[in-house]
């Protein structure tokens, strides 16, 4: 099974949408292997967003993503990297399509509530970055057969 990282923004947490959003991976059936609210440090947020170093939009990125709380997901499952893009819709939230998660809360480029790992290895190198080897759980869950088909041995 894959694993990605999801930052729910600041912007989330402070519109209170939290709930709404991690309920929507829940019905989903995507599984949450590691969770947590944090304040993200300059240090880690400069890191986590290197690749656009040198932008226009990269020091008011990295402002906004230290100016408050966001909680950190770890989320697994089948092809999880490409599921969990496409809920969180485009990157501005006025070009997102209705029904993802950007599309239906908001209407900013800057503030677009949510940011997901975009490939396997940006996902590995995310989900260490933020979480240690001890907080993320390896569960079986009793509903896991009604989310996949497991007959033939495979999740399909
Ligand atoms: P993310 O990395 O946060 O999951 O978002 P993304 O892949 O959809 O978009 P990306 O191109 O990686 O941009 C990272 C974040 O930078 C902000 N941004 N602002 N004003 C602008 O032109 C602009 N472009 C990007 C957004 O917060 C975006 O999520
Ligand atoms: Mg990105």
């Amino acid at each position: 099974m894959d694993r990605t990282l999801i930052i729910l923004k600041p912007d989330s947490v402070e519109r209170g949408l939290i709930g709404n959003i991690i309920s929507r991976f829940e019905q989903k059936g995507l599984k949450i292997v590691g969770m947590k609210f944090s304040r993200i440090a300059p240090a880690v947020a400069h890191e986590h967003y290197a690749m656009h170093k040198g932008k226009p939009f990269y020091d008011s990125l990295v402002k906004f993503m230290t100016s408050g709380p966001v909680v950190l997901l770890v989320l697994e499952g089948n092809n999880v990297i490409d599921v969990s893009r496409k809920m969180m819709g485009a990157t501005f939230g006025y070009k997102a399509e209705p029904g993802t998660i950007r599309g239906d809360f908001g209407v900013s480029s800057a503030f677009n509530l949510i940011h997901g790992s975009d490939s396997p290895e940006t996902a590995k190198a995310e989900v260490s970055r933020f979480f240690k080897a001890e907080e993320l759980f390896d569960f079986n869950r009793a509903l896991e057969p009604w989310i996949y088909d497991l007959s033939s041995g495979n999740p399909q």
